[in-house]
């Protein structure tokens, strides 16, 4: 069947499409209903199927033939480390480890906070919390301990699971005391931490509350899978939202299974036994599909590599990987291919190594600008797919299908939307707009399988967030075009949410913290462009009157104290004190006319302006900090 045929029928008949998906997994009760609009707009699938994902994952194909191939491989230069497993060692492994969980007193539905670098026994914590029914919250480990422990007041973790470090390319980070602090600051205390503890750095534990990790799983028993509804929640993912609160995406069992299995084949082309390789972090929604999920339900080997694409050693790692592991498909973020691009142009390190089963490269997090593709395409002599997500939707929305029917590529776009995704372009009134014209990008409801069903404990706010700017509708947050062939461009947010190394960062958090310091009158963050990271965030600063700390010095407190309370993914590295922020007649910040002269577009002086010197200012300043043509 042709991409249109599937995509019309993916959309006329969800029910008959989504239940022949549903025979991709195993189930130990058939849905009663596959789409089940009993309480729309908030939609559920697969109604009244039982299920487990962590048997999907692991247990069905050690009894499905796949018992002695490889599921993981760990690679890791960062401690000179590779470690495989088969689907038998990881299954081994796993029901140990959620043996050591039920052994904490963690049951069916019970939350469980990970807080792990990239080590196996990351994704380990996350299915052995699947087997039991529990429900997983990774958290990344880039975040400092404040939003840690936000999220941990929010899950209502029974148990954390952690590691004592993780390794970034010169320093070791050590987790135990941003851990403590986290619970420290949190109002709800978990009863236990199950620690890891990895040589490079070990850590204290707490007697009665903290657990050896290797000392539990050897006590432990082993345990089965747990039968679970469908539209029981897997996990909680906290992405950033336009205030310090992050949202909680909720993951249900049935449709996510469902939905990942059926992209392996139909999205990324891959067959089960092939070598699948994400090269995210478990703590993203990339990490979480496409490193653990996706590539197990379908039976892959997944790759799971802790790392850097330059510097660990050098630009050629991620072709040492693939040749090494045999890699067929390979996502990334674009920006991990401008940093091997700028560190080695004429792509030099690839010559020392042989990409024989390299067959696709897909690229996701943020815009892909043609010069990256281009670049890849050139060096890789293959297909280079950009595609289309969000946390929210947990698998692509607009993608290339490469296994229904691979389309001609156009750069800057991620092509098409995925059957089941009904994507439209709107305008402020909720029409369509023309092909070729800006508008809101919204998906016609229901969303499909694996999307999120809501927010935790939040139904009010995912309707307010998300369905009610245009009612029958799920507003993703970004703006972007249809062009005559129905190739979507996503161009940019049409809210404060900005795009750090294919890292989602919210400029109003940021704000929130700047404005928490004992001499900032207000502030404005904006995201201005960057050549590696896509964005960087810069501040801008009004004092206090009477203020007697130096400009500089403000600036370096803010600097460290977004490090302490976001943590260094945020990467706001600079700001500058100025007289007043730009502003409406009615006082709104006029951060768009900022952002337009940082990045040296063409702008308009808005009409509704205060006092249009100001601007001069903002200008010296973006320049004085190298941007604005500075
Ligand atoms: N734990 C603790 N700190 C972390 C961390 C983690 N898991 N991940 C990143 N950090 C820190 C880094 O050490 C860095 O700190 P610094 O300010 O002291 O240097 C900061 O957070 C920013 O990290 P990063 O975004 O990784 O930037 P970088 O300059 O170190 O590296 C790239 C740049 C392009 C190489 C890197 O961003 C990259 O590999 N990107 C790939 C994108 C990706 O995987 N995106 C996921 C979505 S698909
Ligand atoms: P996250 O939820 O962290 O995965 O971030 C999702 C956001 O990243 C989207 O809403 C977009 O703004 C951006 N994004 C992801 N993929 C792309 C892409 N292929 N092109 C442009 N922007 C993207």
């Amino acid at each position: 069947m042709s991409y249109q045929q599937t995509y019309q029928r993916s959309l006329s008949d969800p029910n008959g499409f989504w239940s022949e998906a549903a025979d991709l997994i195993d189930w130990y009760e058939s849905p009663e209903i596959v789409l089940d609009e009993s309480a729309a707009p908030l939609y559920r699938w697969f109604t009244g199927g039982v299920v487990n994902t962590c048997y999907n994952a692991i247990d069905r194909h050690v009894d499905g033939g796949r018992a002695d191939q490889l599921a993981l491989v760990y690679d890791s230069p960062v401690t000179d480390t590779v470690r495989k497993y088969t689907y038998t060692e990881l299954r081994d492994e796993v029901a140990k480890l959620a043996g050591a969980l039920r052994s904490l007193g963690v049951d069916k539905g019970d939350r469980v906070i990970i807080y792990m670098p990239m080590v196996p026994e990351a994704a380990m914590a996350m299915l052995a919390c699947a087997r039991l029914g529990a429900v997983h919250s990774v958290v990344f480990g880039g975040f400092a301990a404040n939003e840690l422990a936000t999220r941990i007041d929010d899950a209502k973790p029974k148990a954390v699971m952690a590691a004592s470090c993780g390794i970034e390319p010169g320093r070791i980070v050590e987790y135990k005391p941003l851990l403590d602090s986290a619970i420290d600051l949190a109002d709800h205390k978990p009863d236990s931490v199950l620690m890891l503890q990895r040589p490079q750095a070990r850590a204290e534990l707490i007697a009665g509350r903290d657990h050896d990790w290797a000392e539990s799983v050897a006590a432990a028993d082993p345990a089965d899978c747990v039968p679970v509804a469908a539209t029981d929640p897997l996990y909680i993912l906290y992405t950033s939202g336009t205030t310090g609160v992050p949202k909680g995406i909720v993951r249900d069992n049935g449709g996510h299974a469902v939905a990942l299995a059926w992209s392996m084949k139909n999205i990324y082309n891959v067959d089960p036994g092939e070598a699948y390789w994400a090269a995210s972090d478990v703590g993203w929604v990339v990490g979480h599909s496409y490193i653990v999920y996706a590539p197990l339900l379908h039976g892959c080997t997944s790759i799971l590599y802790e790392g850097k694409p330059v510097g660990t050693p050098d630009p050629g790692a991620f072709w040492r990987v693939i040749s090494e592991h045999g890699v067929a498909v390979l996502f990334t973020a674009p920006t991990a291919f401008r940093a091997i691009k700028r560190d080695d142009p004429d792509a030099e390190h690839l010559a020392r190594y042989e990409l024989d089963k390299f067959r696709t490269l897909f690229l996701a997090g943020e815009r892909c600008d043609p010069d990256t593709l281009h670049w890849a395409e050139d060096k890789l002599g293959v297909p280079v797919i950009d595609h289309w997500w969000q946390t929210e939707s947990g698998w692509p929305m607009i993608s290339n299908p490469m296994g229904i029917e691979p389309l001609p590529v156009k750069p800057g776009s991620p092509a098409v939307p995925v059957p089941g995704y009904d994507v439209r372009v709107l305008d402020d009134e909720g029409a369509e707009v023309a092909s070729g014209d800006i508008g809101a990008i919204v998906v016609k409801l229901p969303l499909p399988p694996g999307t999120l069903p809501t927010l935790w404990n939040a139904d009010d706010r995912y309707r307010e967030a998300y369905l009610e700017r245009f009612p029958g509708h799920y507003l993703s947050g970004d703006a972007g075009f249809k062009d005559e062939d129905g190739y979507v461009s996503i161009m940019s947010r049409i809210d404060d949410i900005i795009n750090v190394a294919g890292h989602r960062l919210s400029t109003g958090a940021m704000e929130e913290v700047i404005a928490d310091h004992v001499d900032v009158a207000e502030c404005a963050v904006i995201g201005v462009a960057d050549q590696l990271k896509g964005q960087l965030p810069v501040g801008f600063v009004v004092l206090k009157s009477g203020a007697d700390r130096k400009s500089d010095e403000v600036v370096d407190e803010l600097v460290a104290m977004m490090r302490e309370r976001i943590g260094p993914v945020a990467a706001f590295k600079q700001a500058a004190v100025v007289e007043r922020l730009p502003k409406t007649r009615s006082g709104k910040i006029l951060r768009g006319t900022m952002r337009s002269i940082a990045d040296n577009e063409d702008w308009t002086m808005p009409a509704t302006i205060d006092d249009p010197v100001i601007l001069d200012e903002i200008g010296a300043a973006l320049e004085g900090m190298g941007y604005a043509g500075g």
